[in-house]
């Protein structure tokens, strides 16, 4: 099954109402006896479903009395994360003193083997979720933290809607992505995941933030550091360069930039190496040099710790060019 362009417009009329992906699923459900179970549409929507894949995307549209109005109920979790955002109605998280309501714009983030019990709120008429299934990269680490957390299930309310529209607009695209059978878009699938948790990412961030401005310090500390990736400075000497004590830039580097020098200079360092290995032939020993590791040994260390592959690897998948045969990705497969 694949989707059009013109199934959701993204410069048409908004409205999360209309959703031509629900139309469809509630012709689906509609018709008796359709075989359900291989169908991409609605399988994942009911129990049994494997979950045997890297990436599933797709959106749950529970109405009252209608065939999906039951709680989710998966007592030890998943073996992935699942990332979902309330498009229409309200849901209920969990039951007893802990239970929840989400509404319209309201993310969630479960961890694997966070407890999913969530199903449509009884006071709504409704709940509509979209919903992403993935095994993260290994890089994303960071950015599936957000700070309100009940019983390991992350939660962000609502920004505005500004910020709803483009999640909405993000989901929809993960999971076109993710229909669509060459290998290139399975990778555009992962991008599109990635925008929507660094944009959550984001907002959470700039929440913490609230009123700390960024140290100047820190940003000349950060400017130094990527400038001189090649011949990295020692912590005491950016410390000194920007007239703090190195404990003193320590701190305030964590406070500002959320993780410590050598752990972001690590992660400058990479990301310059990811960019050299998908538009250079560099060969890797020079490639380590030039991002400032002198042992390409302990480079490919921690470029696995990071990406989750050698260098190598990377390097092969990013020449990897699409039009693969059609059973290779639909969805993708980790
Ligand atoms: C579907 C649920 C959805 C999400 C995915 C993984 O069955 O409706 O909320 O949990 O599974």
């Amino acid at each position: 099954m694949q989707h059009s362009a013109e199934d959701m417009d993204d410069q048409g009329a908004f409205d999360p109402s209309q959703d031509p992906q629900v139309q469809r699923i509630f012709r689906k459900l509609r018709r008796a006896g359709e075989s359900s179970g291989s169908d991409l549409d609605v399988a994942p929507l009911f129990p049994g479903f494997p979950f045997d894949v890297r990436l599933v995307a797709g959106i749950t549209p529970i109405e009252r009395d209608g065939p999906l109005d039951f709680f989710i109920d998966r007592p030890n979790g998943m073996r992935g994360w699942i990332i979902n955002l309330t498009v229409e109605g309200a849901g209920r998280v969990f039951d007893g003193p802990e239970s929840f309501v989400v509404e319209q714009g309201d993310l969630l983030l479960f961890p694997p083997q966070a407890v999913h019990y969530y199903g449509r709120d009884p006071a709504a008429e409704k709940w509509w979720h979209r919903w992403v299934y993935f095994q993260p990269r290994a890089y994303w680490r960071n950015w599936l933290q957000w700070e309100k957390q009940v019983q390991k299930v992350h939660v962000l309310r609502r920004r505005d809607g500004a910020f709803f529209r483009e999640m909405f607009r993000l989901f929809v695209e993960v999971e076109k992505l993710s229909m669509l059978t060459d290998s290139l878009s399975a990778d555009l699938a992962f991008n599109c995941l990635e925008h929507i948790l660094l944009s959550c990412a984001r907002v959470e961030r700039a929440a913490q933030m609230k009123n700390v401005p960024i140290d100047e310090r820190v940003l000349s500390a950060c400017t130094l550091i990527s400038t001189n990736l090649q011949q990295p400075m020692g912590v005491r000497e950016i410390a000194a360069e920007v007239c703090l004590s190195p404990s003193r830039l320590s701190h305030l580097f964590h406070k500002h930039v959320g993780m410590g020098i050598v752990q972001w200079r690590d992660s400058q360092r990479i990301q310059y190496a990811m960019q050299l290995l998908r538009v250079t032939s560099v060969p890797i020993k020079s490639l380590s040099q030039m991002v400032g590791y002198d042992d390409p040994l302990y480079f490919s260390r921690v470029f696995r710790r990071q990406v989750g592959m050698s260098p190598r690897a990377f390097r092969a998948r990013s020449m990897e060019v699409g039009d693969e045969p059609a059973e290779h990705a639909s969805p993708a497969r980790g």
